[in-house]
Protein backbone atom coordinates (compact mmCIF):
# COMPACT_ATOMS: atom_id res chain seq x y z
CA UNK A 1 0.00 0.00 0.00
CA UNK A 2 1.29 3.36 -0.72
CA UNK A 3 1.30 6.33 1.61
CA UNK A 4 -0.94 7.89 -0.65
CA UNK A 5 -3.76 5.04 -0.58
CA UNK A 6 -2.73 4.87 3.22
CA UNK A 7 -4.31 7.96 3.77
CA UNK A 8 -7.17 7.67 1.44
CA UNK A 9 -8.39 4.91 3.62
CA UNK A 10 -7.84 6.90 6.58
CA UNK A 11 -10.33 9.42 5.56
CA UNK A 12 -13.16 6.51 4.06
CA UNK A 13 -16.26 6.24 6.54
CA UNK A 14 -17.21 3.88 8.78
CA UNK A 15 -20.15 1.33 7.81
CA UNK A 16 -21.36 -0.51 11.36
CA UNK A 17 -22.72 -4.16 10.87
CA UNK A 18 -24.48 -4.84 13.71
CA UNK A 19 -25.11 -8.81 14.86
CA UNK A 20 -28.96 -9.40 15.93
CA UNK A 21 -29.47 -12.65 14.38
CA UNK A 22 -28.74 -14.80 17.57
CA UNK A 23 -32.33 -16.55 19.28
CA UNK A 24 -30.57 -15.09 22.64
CA UNK A 25 -31.44 -18.65 24.27
CA UNK A 26 -30.42 -17.88 27.21
CA UNK A 27 -33.28 -15.40 27.44
CA UNK A 28 -35.91 -17.18 28.07
CA UNK A 29 -38.25 -15.52 26.12
CA UNK A 30 -40.02 -14.99 22.90
CA UNK A 31 -38.84 -11.90 22.41
CA UNK A 32 -36.02 -11.71 19.95
CA UNK A 33 -32.97 -10.93 22.00
CA UNK A 34 -32.01 -7.26 20.83
CA UNK A 35 -35.48 -6.14 21.31
CA UNK A 36 -35.70 -6.49 25.30
CA UNK A 37 -36.16 -2.94 26.72
CA UNK A 38 -33.05 -1.43 28.67
CA UNK A 39 -34.60 1.26 30.19
CA UNK A 40 -37.80 1.40 28.39
CA UNK A 41 -35.66 1.63 24.71
CA UNK A 42 -34.77 -1.90 23.01
CA UNK A 43 -30.98 -2.88 23.33
CA UNK A 44 -30.42 -2.70 19.71
CA UNK A 45 -31.76 0.66 18.66
CA UNK A 46 -29.30 1.83 21.72
CA UNK A 47 -26.69 0.62 19.70
CA UNK A 48 -28.16 1.68 16.59
CA UNK A 49 -28.31 5.45 18.14
CA UNK A 50 -24.99 5.51 19.30
CA UNK A 51 -23.54 5.14 15.75
CA UNK A 52 -25.35 7.51 14.50
CA UNK A 53 -24.42 9.50 16.95
CA UNK A 54 -20.73 8.96 16.33
CA UNK A 55 -21.34 9.65 12.48
CA UNK A 56 -21.65 6.21 11.30
CA UNK A 57 -24.81 6.40 9.27
CA UNK A 58 -24.36 3.39 7.13
CA UNK A 59 -25.76 1.12 9.13
CA UNK A 60 -26.27 -3.00 8.88
CA UNK A 61 -28.18 -4.69 10.91
CA UNK A 62 -28.14 -8.69 9.94
CA UNK A 63 -31.03 -10.05 11.56
CA UNK A 64 -31.81 -14.14 11.66
CA UNK A 65 -34.12 -15.05 14.87
CA UNK A 66 -37.74 -12.85 15.46
CA UNK A 67 -36.01 -11.12 11.57
CA UNK A 68 -39.35 -9.90 10.65
CA UNK A 69 -40.55 -8.55 14.47
CA UNK A 70 -37.06 -6.88 14.24
CA UNK A 71 -37.13 -5.41 11.26
CA UNK A 72 -40.82 -3.63 12.40
CA UNK A 73 -39.45 -2.18 15.30
CA UNK A 74 -36.67 -0.62 13.84
CA UNK A 75 -38.44 0.32 10.03
CA UNK A 76 -38.24 3.72 11.18
CA UNK A 77 -34.58 3.86 12.23
CA UNK A 78 -33.05 4.13 9.00
CA UNK A 79 -31.05 0.97 8.64
CA UNK A 80 -30.72 -1.59 5.94
CA UNK A 81 -31.45 -5.50 6.86
CA UNK A 82 -29.60 -8.63 6.33
CA UNK A 83 -30.97 -11.90 6.50
CA UNK A 84 -28.68 -14.40 7.99
CA UNK A 85 -30.54 -17.60 7.61
CA UNK A 86 -29.20 -20.08 10.12
CA UNK A 87 -27.10 -19.02 13.05
CA UNK A 88 -23.96 -20.43 11.81
CA UNK A 89 -21.76 -18.02 14.07
CA UNK A 90 -20.54 -14.84 13.83
CA UNK A 91 -18.05 -14.74 11.12
CA UNK A 92 -20.80 -15.91 9.11
CA UNK A 93 -23.22 -13.09 10.71
CA UNK A 94 -20.83 -10.44 9.24
CA UNK A 95 -20.96 -12.50 5.71
CA UNK A 96 -24.65 -12.18 5.63
CA UNK A 97 -24.39 -8.53 5.97
CA UNK A 98 -22.70 -8.83 2.17
CA UNK A 99 -19.09 -7.31 3.30
CA UNK A 100 -17.73 -7.38 -0.68
CA UNK A 101 -20.51 -4.85 -1.11
CA UNK A 102 -18.69 -1.82 1.26
CA UNK A 103 -15.73 0.28 0.49
CA UNK A 104 -14.12 2.06 3.06
CA UNK A 105 -14.33 1.01 6.63
CA UNK A 106 -16.32 -1.24 9.07
CA UNK A 107 -17.29 -1.19 12.73
CA UNK A 108 -18.72 -4.56 13.72
CA UNK A 109 -20.91 -4.21 16.79
CA UNK A 110 -23.27 -6.93 18.59
CA UNK A 111 -26.66 -5.68 19.24
CA UNK A 112 -26.40 -7.16 22.57
CA UNK A 113 -24.17 -4.85 24.26
CA UNK A 114 -26.77 -1.64 25.13
CA UNK A 115 -24.75 0.20 27.37
CA UNK A 116 -22.29 1.30 24.64
CA UNK A 117 -22.28 5.05 23.89
CA UNK A 118 -21.27 7.55 21.25
CA UNK A 119 -18.29 8.45 22.58
CA UNK A 120 -16.88 4.80 23.06
CA UNK A 121 -17.16 4.69 19.36
CA UNK A 122 -15.82 7.80 18.61
CA UNK A 123 -13.09 7.02 20.17
CA UNK A 124 -12.11 3.30 18.93
CA UNK A 125 -12.47 5.10 15.48
CA UNK A 126 -10.09 8.00 16.22
CA UNK A 127 -7.68 5.21 17.69
CA UNK A 128 -7.92 2.77 14.82
CA UNK A 129 -7.01 5.64 12.27
CA UNK A 130 -4.24 7.17 14.50
CA UNK A 131 -2.59 4.20 14.72
CA UNK A 132 -3.24 3.41 10.76
CA UNK A 133 -4.53 -0.46 12.18
CA UNK A 134 -5.57 -2.97 9.95
CA UNK A 135 -7.94 -4.70 12.45
CA UNK A 136 -8.65 -2.82 15.72
CA UNK A 137 -10.15 -5.36 18.39
CA UNK A 138 -11.68 -3.59 21.15
CA UNK A 139 -10.95 -5.32 24.50
CA UNK A 140 -11.44 -4.57 27.98
CA UNK A 141 -10.38 -6.11 31.39
CA UNK A 142 -12.85 -7.95 34.07
CA UNK A 143 -12.38 -9.14 37.39
CA UNK A 144 -14.76 -11.49 36.31
CA UNK A 145 -14.39 -12.23 33.00
CA UNK A 146 -16.95 -15.22 32.74
CA UNK A 147 -18.08 -16.53 29.33
CA UNK A 148 -16.40 -13.69 27.28
CA UNK A 149 -14.06 -14.67 24.70
CA UNK A 150 -10.07 -14.04 25.89
CA UNK A 151 -7.69 -11.96 24.69
CA UNK A 152 -4.38 -13.85 24.34
CA UNK A 153 -1.20 -12.05 24.09
CA UNK A 154 2.43 -13.73 23.55
CA UNK A 155 5.58 -11.32 24.31
CA UNK A 156 2.89 -8.86 25.46
CA UNK A 157 1.60 -9.07 21.26
CA UNK A 158 -2.00 -9.72 20.58
CA UNK A 159 -1.83 -13.43 19.73
CA UNK A 160 -5.93 -14.85 19.26
CA UNK A 161 -8.84 -14.84 20.59
CA UNK A 162 -10.28 -18.19 22.67
CA UNK A 163 -13.68 -18.52 23.50
CA UNK A 164 -14.02 -19.33 27.17
CA UNK A 165 -15.39 -22.76 26.13
CA UNK A 166 -12.49 -23.84 24.22
CA UNK A 167 -10.38 -22.44 26.68
CA UNK A 168 -7.39 -24.12 28.28
CA UNK A 169 -7.94 -23.93 32.30
CA UNK A 170 -4.95 -21.25 31.78
CA UNK A 171 -6.59 -19.19 29.46
CA UNK A 172 -9.12 -18.70 31.25
CA UNK A 173 -7.56 -17.30 34.00
CA UNK A 174 -6.97 -14.21 31.36
CA UNK A 175 -8.83 -11.15 32.46
CA UNK A 176 -8.81 -9.11 29.41
CA UNK A 177 -11.97 -9.70 27.16
CA UNK A 178 -13.00 -9.43 23.70
CA UNK A 179 -16.34 -7.08 23.49
CA UNK A 180 -17.47 -8.07 20.39
CA UNK A 181 -15.59 -4.69 18.46
CA UNK A 182 -13.84 -5.01 15.60
CA UNK A 183 -12.72 -2.30 13.60
CA UNK A 184 -11.08 -3.21 10.10
CA UNK A 185 -11.23 -1.90 6.64
CA UNK A 186 -13.30 -3.67 3.98
CA UNK A 187 -10.76 -5.17 2.04
CA UNK A 188 -9.33 -6.53 4.93
CA UNK A 189 -12.53 -7.77 6.18
CA UNK A 190 -12.96 -9.71 2.68
CA UNK A 191 -9.88 -11.24 2.35
CA UNK A 192 -9.38 -12.83 5.84
CA UNK A 193 -13.44 -13.89 6.07
CA UNK A 194 -13.57 -16.83 3.89
CA UNK A 195 -10.30 -18.43 5.86
CA UNK A 196 -12.41 -18.83 8.81
CA UNK A 197 -13.18 -22.55 9.66
CA UNK A 198 -15.48 -23.70 12.14
CA UNK A 199 -13.52 -26.47 13.79
CA UNK A 200 -14.37 -25.89 17.32
CA UNK A 201 -16.89 -27.23 20.33
CA UNK A 202 -19.90 -25.83 18.09
CA UNK A 203 -19.12 -25.68 14.84
CA UNK A 204 -19.65 -22.50 14.40
CA UNK A 205 -18.10 -19.95 12.17
CA UNK A 206 -16.69 -17.50 15.04
CA UNK A 207 -15.11 -14.15 13.85
CA UNK A 208 -13.01 -13.94 16.74
CA UNK A 209 -10.59 -16.41 14.40
CA UNK A 210 -10.15 -13.13 12.24
CA UNK A 211 -7.67 -11.76 14.72
CA UNK A 212 -4.96 -14.94 14.29
CA UNK A 213 -5.45 -14.79 10.56
CA UNK A 214 -5.15 -11.23 10.59
CA UNK A 215 -1.82 -11.63 12.85
CA UNK A 216 -0.75 -14.78 10.20
CA UNK A 217 -0.97 -12.43 7.21
CA UNK A 218 1.36 -9.69 8.85
CA UNK A 219 -1.52 -6.69 9.02
CA UNK A 220 -1.42 -4.56 11.81
CA UNK A 221 -4.18 -6.18 14.50
CA UNK A 222 -3.98 -4.33 17.58
CA UNK A 223 -6.33 -4.34 20.34
CA UNK A 224 -8.25 -0.77 21.48
CA UNK A 225 -8.90 -0.63 25.25
CA UNK A 226 -12.79 -0.04 25.58
CA UNK A 227 -14.25 1.27 28.65
CA UNK A 228 -16.14 -1.58 30.93
CA UNK A 229 -19.99 -0.28 29.67
CA UNK A 230 -18.20 -1.54 26.57
CA UNK A 231 -18.21 -4.86 27.76
CA UNK A 232 -21.63 -4.90 29.28
CA UNK A 233 -23.35 -7.49 27.54
CA UNK A 234 -26.86 -9.07 28.03
CA UNK A 235 -27.07 -12.71 27.50
CA UNK A 236 -30.42 -12.84 30.46
CA UNK A 237 -32.87 -11.40 31.96
CA UNK A 238 -30.57 -10.79 35.21
CA UNK A 239 -27.96 -8.84 32.58
CA UNK A 240 -31.33 -6.92 31.13
CA UNK A 241 -32.14 -5.77 34.55
CA UNK A 242 -28.86 -4.57 35.60
CA UNK A 243 -28.18 -2.79 32.24
CA UNK A 244 -31.85 -1.17 32.76
CA UNK A 245 -30.32 -0.18 36.70
CA UNK A 246 -27.21 1.02 35.32
CA UNK A 247 -29.44 3.40 32.52
CA UNK A 248 -31.70 4.73 35.49
CA UNK A 249 -28.65 4.94 37.78
CA UNK A 250 -26.78 7.07 35.26
CA UNK A 251 -29.63 9.77 34.53
CA UNK A 252 -30.61 10.08 37.88
CA UNK A 253 -27.33 11.36 38.98
CA UNK A 254 -27.33 13.86 36.36
CA UNK A 255 -30.51 15.24 37.37
CA UNK A 256 -29.04 15.28 41.21
CA UNK A 257 -26.20 16.98 39.77
CA UNK A 258 -28.41 19.40 37.78
CA UNK A 259 -30.36 20.23 41.35
CA UNK A 260 -33.32 18.07 41.31
CA UNK A 261 -34.35 16.15 44.71
CA UNK A 262 -34.49 12.53 44.20
CA UNK A 263 -35.14 11.26 48.15
CA UNK A 264 -34.29 7.71 47.21
CA UNK A 265 -32.79 6.47 43.41
CA UNK A 266 -32.03 3.19 44.13
CA UNK A 267 -36.25 2.88 44.74
CA UNK A 268 -36.68 5.66 41.67
CA UNK A 269 -37.33 4.98 37.76
CA UNK A 270 -36.41 7.54 35.34
CA UNK A 271 -35.68 7.00 31.80
CA UNK A 272 -33.43 9.13 30.26
CA UNK A 273 -35.10 10.69 28.01
CA UNK A 274 -37.15 12.67 30.63
CA UNK A 275 -36.60 16.17 31.71
CA UNK A 276 -36.63 17.39 35.00
CA UNK A 277 -35.74 21.23 35.77
CA UNK A 278 -34.26 21.99 39.12
CA UNK A 279 -35.99 21.80 42.57
CA UNK A 280 -38.49 19.40 41.55
CA UNK A 281 -38.80 16.81 44.24
CA UNK A 282 -39.53 13.14 43.43
CA UNK A 283 -40.24 10.44 45.94
CA UNK A 284 -39.79 6.76 46.20
CA UNK A 285 -41.44 4.27 43.51
CA UNK A 286 -42.35 7.05 40.94
CA UNK A 287 -41.25 5.51 36.59
CA UNK A 288 -41.17 8.42 34.39
CA UNK A 289 -41.39 7.11 31.13
CA UNK A 290 -40.83 8.46 27.75
CA UNK A 291 -41.02 12.13 26.62
CA UNK A 292 -42.11 13.43 29.80
CA UNK A 293 -40.56 16.90 31.02
CA UNK A 294 -41.70 18.21 34.29
CA UNK A 295 -40.59 22.05 35.18
CA UNK A 296 -39.48 23.22 38.30
CA UNK A 297 -40.37 23.19 41.93
CA UNK A 298 -42.69 20.54 41.29
CA UNK A 299 -43.28 17.55 43.82
CA UNK A 300 -44.18 14.08 42.43
CA UNK A 301 -45.18 11.61 45.22
CA UNK A 302 -44.45 7.93 45.89
CA UNK A 303 -45.54 5.45 43.07
CA UNK A 304 -46.36 8.12 40.50
CA UNK A 305 -46.57 6.55 36.71
CA UNK A 306 -45.82 9.26 34.27
CA UNK A 307 -45.28 8.67 30.76
CA UNK A 308 -44.90 11.09 27.74
CA UNK A 309 -46.38 14.07 29.56
CA UNK A 310 -45.53 17.64 29.90
CA UNK A 311 -45.77 19.01 33.54
CA UNK A 312 -44.74 22.81 34.03
CA UNK A 313 -43.59 24.20 37.14
CA UNK A 314 -44.76 23.80 40.49
CA UNK A 315 -47.08 21.16 40.03
CA UNK A 316 -47.94 18.32 42.11
CA UNK A 317 -48.53 14.60 41.46
CA UNK A 318 -49.46 13.34 44.72
CA UNK A 319 -49.28 9.42 45.80
CA UNK A 320 -50.17 6.89 43.26
CA UNK A 321 -51.73 8.82 40.08
CA UNK A 322 -50.67 7.61 36.58
CA UNK A 323 -50.44 9.93 33.96
CA UNK A 324 -50.41 9.51 30.12
CA UNK A 325 -49.55 11.80 26.91
CA UNK A 326 -51.02 14.97 28.75
CA UNK A 327 -50.19 18.59 29.63
CA UNK A 328 -50.52 19.62 33.00
CA UNK A 329 -49.69 23.89 33.68
CA UNK A 330 -48.45 25.67 36.48
CA UNK A 331 -49.77 24.54 39.63
CA UNK A 332 -52.08 22.07 38.92
CA UNK A 333 -52.39 19.45 41.92
CA UNK A 334 -53.05 15.78 40.88
CA UNK A 335 -54.48 12.91 43.01
CA UNK A 336 -53.57 11.08 45.23
CA UNK A 337 -54.55 8.09 42.92
CA UNK A 338 -55.86 10.11 39.41
CA UNK A 339 -55.87 8.98 36.13
CA UNK A 340 -54.89 11.02 33.65
CA UNK A 341 -55.74 9.64 30.05
CA UNK A 342 -54.28 10.79 26.83
CA UNK A 343 -54.76 14.01 24.72
CA UNK A 344 -56.16 15.72 28.52
CA UNK A 345 -54.98 19.20 29.33
CA UNK A 346 -55.35 21.12 32.74
CA UNK A 347 -54.90 24.50 32.93
CA UNK A 348 -53.10 26.82 35.56
CA UNK A 349 -54.47 25.69 39.20
CA UNK A 350 -56.56 23.35 38.22
CA UNK A 351 -57.23 20.78 41.16
CA UNK A 352 -58.26 16.75 40.55
CA UNK A 353 -58.50 14.72 43.57
CA UNK A 354 -58.64 11.24 44.80
CA UNK A 355 -60.16 8.54 41.96
CA UNK A 356 -60.86 11.06 39.05
CA UNK A 357 -60.45 9.94 35.76
CA UNK A 358 -59.88 12.78 32.94
CA UNK A 359 -59.43 11.05 29.41
CA UNK A 360 -59.51 13.78 26.29
CA UNK A 361 -61.02 16.82 28.40
CA UNK A 362 -59.70 20.13 28.29
CA UNK A 363 -60.08 21.63 32.04
CA UNK A 364 -60.16 25.68 32.30
CA UNK A 365 -57.60 27.07 35.19
CA UNK A 366 -58.78 26.96 38.92
CA UNK A 367 -61.46 23.98 37.96
CA UNK A 368 -61.70 21.59 40.52
CA UNK A 369 -63.01 17.80 40.67
CA UNK A 370 -61.70 17.19 44.18
CA UNK A 371 -63.16 13.64 44.15
CA UNK A 372 -64.22 10.37 42.53
CA UNK A 373 -65.30 11.98 39.05
CA UNK A 374 -65.09 10.95 35.59
CA UNK A 375 -64.33 13.47 33.28
CA UNK A 376 -64.46 12.38 29.65
CA UNK A 377 -64.52 14.03 26.06
CA UNK A 378 -65.11 17.47 27.90
CA UNK A 379 -64.26 20.70 27.30
CA UNK A 380 -64.95 22.55 30.78
CA UNK A 381 -64.21 26.08 31.54
CA UNK A 382 -62.82 28.19 33.82
CA UNK A 383 -63.21 28.33 37.85
CA UNK A 384 -66.34 25.30 37.45
CA UNK A 385 -66.77 22.76 40.15
CA UNK A 386 -67.06 19.47 39.33
CA UNK A 387 -68.99 17.81 42.43
CA UNK A 388 -67.66 13.92 43.70
CA UNK A 389 -69.30 11.28 41.89
CA UNK A 390 -69.95 13.02 38.98
CA UNK A 391 -69.99 11.31 35.70
CA UNK A 392 -69.78 12.78 31.92
CA UNK A 393 -71.50 10.24 30.27
CA UNK A 394 -69.51 10.25 27.12
CA UNK A 395 -70.14 6.27 25.54
CA UNK A 396 -73.42 5.30 24.67
CA UNK A 397 -75.04 2.00 23.89
CA UNK A 398 -74.08 2.28 20.63
CA UNK A 399 -71.10 2.18 21.04
CA UNK A 400 -70.43 5.91 19.89
CA UNK A 401 -68.79 8.83 22.05
CA UNK A 402 -69.94 12.20 22.57
CA UNK A 403 -68.80 15.30 23.60
CA UNK A 404 -70.02 17.49 26.70
CA UNK A 405 -69.38 21.40 27.10
CA UNK A 406 -69.44 23.12 30.60
CA UNK A 407 -68.41 26.97 30.19
CA UNK A 408 -66.80 28.85 33.46
CA UNK A 409 -67.82 29.32 36.38
CA UNK A 410 -70.24 26.33 36.85
CA UNK A 411 -71.23 24.58 39.84
CA UNK A 412 -71.83 20.76 39.21
CA UNK A 413 -73.86 19.53 42.42
CA UNK A 414 -72.48 15.81 43.84
CA UNK A 415 -73.60 12.64 41.56
CA UNK A 416 -74.62 13.97 38.48
CA UNK A 417 -74.44 12.62 34.83
CA UNK A 418 -73.48 14.76 32.22
CA UNK A 419 -75.26 12.61 29.23
CA UNK A 420 -73.23 13.73 26.01
CA UNK A 421 -73.54 15.61 23.33
CA UNK A 422 -74.35 18.15 25.89
CA UNK A 423 -73.77 21.49 26.76
CA UNK A 424 -73.68 23.28 30.06
CA UNK A 425 -73.69 27.28 30.29
CA UNK A 426 -71.08 29.64 31.59
CA UNK A 427 -72.64 30.01 35.23
CA UNK A 428 -75.28 27.43 35.76
CA UNK A 429 -75.91 24.83 38.42
CA UNK A 430 -76.79 21.35 38.24
CA UNK A 431 -78.32 19.97 41.53
CA UNK A 432 -76.96 16.93 43.37
CA UNK A 433 -77.78 13.64 42.39
CA UNK A 434 -79.57 15.13 38.62
CA UNK A 435 -79.02 13.74 35.32
CA UNK A 436 -78.88 16.04 32.72
CA UNK A 437 -79.81 15.00 29.26
CA UNK A 438 -81.26 18.44 27.67
CA UNK A 439 -78.14 21.88 26.97
CA UNK A 440 -78.62 23.56 30.34
CA UNK A 441 -78.32 27.75 29.15
CA UNK A 442 -76.33 30.01 30.94
CA UNK A 443 -76.61 30.64 34.47
CA UNK A 444 -79.28 28.65 34.77
CA UNK A 445 -80.10 25.88 37.86
CA UNK A 446 -81.11 22.39 36.39
CA UNK A 447 -82.10 19.76 38.73
CA UNK A 448 -83.77 16.37 38.02
CA UNK A 449 -84.76 14.52 41.21
CA UNK A 450 -87.66 12.91 42.50
CA UNK A 451 -89.51 14.55 45.31
CA UNK A 452 -88.29 13.01 48.27
CA UNK A 453 -91.26 11.07 50.32
CA UNK A 454 -91.73 10.54 53.90
CA UNK A 455 -93.85 7.86 55.71
CA UNK A 456 -94.35 8.58 59.31
CA UNK A 457 -94.05 5.16 61.38
CA UNK A 458 -93.10 2.97 58.91
CA UNK A 459 -93.04 -0.68 58.82
CA UNK A 460 -91.91 -2.96 56.07
CA UNK A 461 -94.70 -5.56 55.37
CA UNK A 462 -93.76 -8.84 57.04
C1 LIG B 1 -19.16 -13.31 21.30
C2 LIG B 1 -17.68 -13.54 20.99
C3 LIG B 1 -16.88 -13.45 22.26
C4 LIG B 1 -17.09 -12.11 22.91
C5 LIG B 1 -18.58 -11.85 23.12
C6 LIG B 1 -18.84 -10.44 23.56
C7 LIG B 1 -17.60 -15.01 19.05
C8 LIG B 1 -17.41 -16.40 18.61
N1 LIG B 1 -17.55 -14.82 20.37
O1 LIG B 1 -19.57 -14.35 22.18
O2 LIG B 1 -15.50 -13.63 21.98
O3 LIG B 1 -16.40 -12.07 24.13
O4 LIG B 1 -19.31 -12.03 21.90
O5 LIG B 1 -20.18 -10.32 23.93
O6 LIG B 1 -17.78 -14.16 18.24
N2 LIG B 1 -25.02 -13.60 16.21
C9 LIG B 1 -25.55 -13.64 14.92
N3 LIG B 1 -25.50 -14.78 14.21
C10 LIG B 1 -24.92 -15.91 14.68
C11 LIG B 1 -24.38 -15.88 15.99
C12 LIG B 1 -24.44 -14.70 16.72
O7 LIG B 1 -26.07 -12.63 14.44
O8 LIG B 1 -24.91 -16.91 13.95
C13 LIG B 1 -25.09 -12.34 16.95
C14 LIG B 1 -25.91 -12.43 18.23
O9 LIG B 1 -27.25 -12.07 17.98
C15 LIG B 1 -25.23 -11.44 19.14
C16 LIG B 1 -23.79 -11.45 18.67
O10 LIG B 1 -23.78 -12.01 17.37
O11 LIG B 1 -25.74 -10.13 19.00
C17 LIG B 1 -22.89 -12.25 19.57
O12 LIG B 1 -23.38 -13.58 19.62
P1 LIG B 1 -23.41 -14.39 20.98
O13 LIG B 1 -23.93 -15.74 20.69
O14 LIG B 1 -24.09 -13.59 22.03
O15 LIG B 1 -21.84 -14.48 21.25
P2 LIG B 1 -21.11 -14.65 22.62
O16 LIG B 1 -21.17 -16.09 23.02
O17 LIG B 1 -21.61 -13.64 23.56
CA1 LIG C 1 -23.34 -12.07 23.70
Amino acid sequence: MTEKDEIKSKDLPFTAIILAAGKGTRMNSSLPKVLHPVAGKPMISRVIACCKKAGVNDIRVVVGHGAGLVKNVLETEGVSFFEQKQQLGTADAVRSAQPETIEGNIIILNGDHPLIEARDIEGFIREFKEQKLDIGLVSTVLKEPGDFGRVVRSGGELYAIVEAKDASAEAKKIKEVNTGIYLTRAAILNLLLPDIKNQNLKKEYYLTDIISLGISERKKVKTITGAKNVSMGVNNQIELAKATKIVFKSHMKKLMESGVLIIDPRNTYIEETVEVAPGTVIYPGSYIKGHTKIGKFCMIEPNAFIVDTMIEDSVQIRAGSYLESSIIRTKCSVGPYARVRPDSELLEEVHIGNFVEVKKSKLGKHTKAAHLAYIGDADVGANTNIGCGTIFVNYLPNKTKHKTKVGDNCFIGSDVQLIAPIEIGAGATIGAGSVITKNVPANALAVTRSPQVIKENYKPKS
